[in-house]
């Protein structure tokens, strides 16, 4: 089976992983001198190259997988996610313009590295089940969403950090419950959510490096935004794959709600703001937001079906995701207040 023109195998939609653009004249403005220390240690990390011989396809290992349609819905999924990183980081990698900023190039360098080896191996195992994913032609037939530099560092920052526990809870689970560990790719994990935990520490730098970029009533505001439109975006995704994380061993709830935790905890350590998980009015409307949506997934997929309850079921989502934006948030000295005293 070919995959080299289309992605028809998981359709086009808000939810499929996007290819990026962002503005690369704001690269070289980037001020890094507060936290050249800090840069150059992360870049001599990645250059130590912990996983130099760590995505290596083993053609012995057993898969119970190989023709199961969710699972091969999963990897190209994952594969689009990661060659995606990949395609950003070396765009802007060789943006000529960077030629003063000789540290941020490299550094963008060994991110574009380490995400061509994730989907590299990701890849290899979709030939294994006789697929052919060309990536290069994608770049050429899929199109490009355009992204503003501070809205790149929010949402990659997050979905590096959200990366890391993703890889790290299924990998953790699989090892304490083997019997589900039905694919190989799995083993990959524990090293492989290193390399995402320090794409993430990079751009935590980097906002760090611009202080407004986290302080102030604009820089609640998106980054409230940005950690609810993650959080949801995943959600959604996996409760789509209710299924295939059965298959695992998983309920993909109360996997979706461990990781969102934790990314939230970790983002509360830059972010002004966390979104408040702990209160049940936050998790009953998050609740009603995913049964919500999965009702409006049914209705799109029936035909015919009722216009005016599909919309109504449409205004309903908006009306839930809203609801949970305005939920107040904890604030950093409450959160700091918190793990002091409590
Ligand atoms: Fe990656
Ligand atoms: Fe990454």
């Amino acid at each position: 089976m070919s995959y080299t023109n289309n992605i028809s195998y998981i359709k086009e939609t808000l939810l499929v992983p996007r290819f990026y653009k962002t503005d690369l004249k704001a690269l070289p403005q980037l001020n890094l001198k507060d936290f050249t220390l800090e840069f150059n240690s992360l870049l001599k990390e990645h250059r130590n190259d912990y996983n130099k011989y760590h995505f290596i396809y083993n053609p012995t290992a057993t898969s119970l997988l190989k023709n199961n349609p969710m699972f091969i819905a999963f990897l190209l999924r994952s594969c689009l996610a990661e060659f995606s990183g990949f395609l950003l980081y070396s765009e802007i990698s060789k943006n000529t313009r960077l030629i003063t900023n000789k540290l941020l190039k490299k550094l963008f360098q060994v991110l574009a590295r380490d995400e061509a080896r994730h989907a590299g191996i990701i890849n290899t195992y979709l030939n294994e089940c006789n697929l052919n994913f060309n990536l290069g032609k994608l770049t050429k037939t899929r199109p490009y969403t355009y992204f503003l530099p501070r809205y790149v560092y929010y949402s990659v920052f997050l979905s590096e950090k959200i990366g890391y526990w993703r890889y790290i809870t299924i990998y953790r689970f699989l090892n304490s419950f083997p019997k589900y560990l039905k694919h190989p790719i799995f083993n990959y994990f524990a090293s492989w959510c290193q390399d995402e935990n320090r794409h993430g520490d990079f751009f935590s730098l980097i906002l760090k490096s611009h202080h407004h970029l986290l302080t102030g009533p604009l820089a609640r505001l998106w980054t409230r935004f940005f950690l609810l439109v993650v959080f949801l975006t995943m959600i959604t995704n996996d409760k789509e794959r209710e299924e295939f994380f059965k298959v695992l061993g998983l309920d993909a709830f109360i996997y979706d709600l461990e990781v969102i935790t934790h990314t939230n905890l970790v983002a509360s350590k830059l972010f002004p703001v966390r979104l408040n998980l702990s209160s049940p009015l936050f998790l009953k409307t998050l609740t009603q937001f995913v049964n919500t949506f999965k009702n409006l997934k049914a209705l799109s997929q029936k035909n015919p079906t009722s216009r005016v309850l599909f919309l109504r079921t449409l205004l309903k989502c908006i009306l839930l995701s809203s609801k949970l934006f305005l939920l107040e948030p904890i604030g950093r000295q409450k959160s700091l207040f918190k793990e002091l005293y409590i």
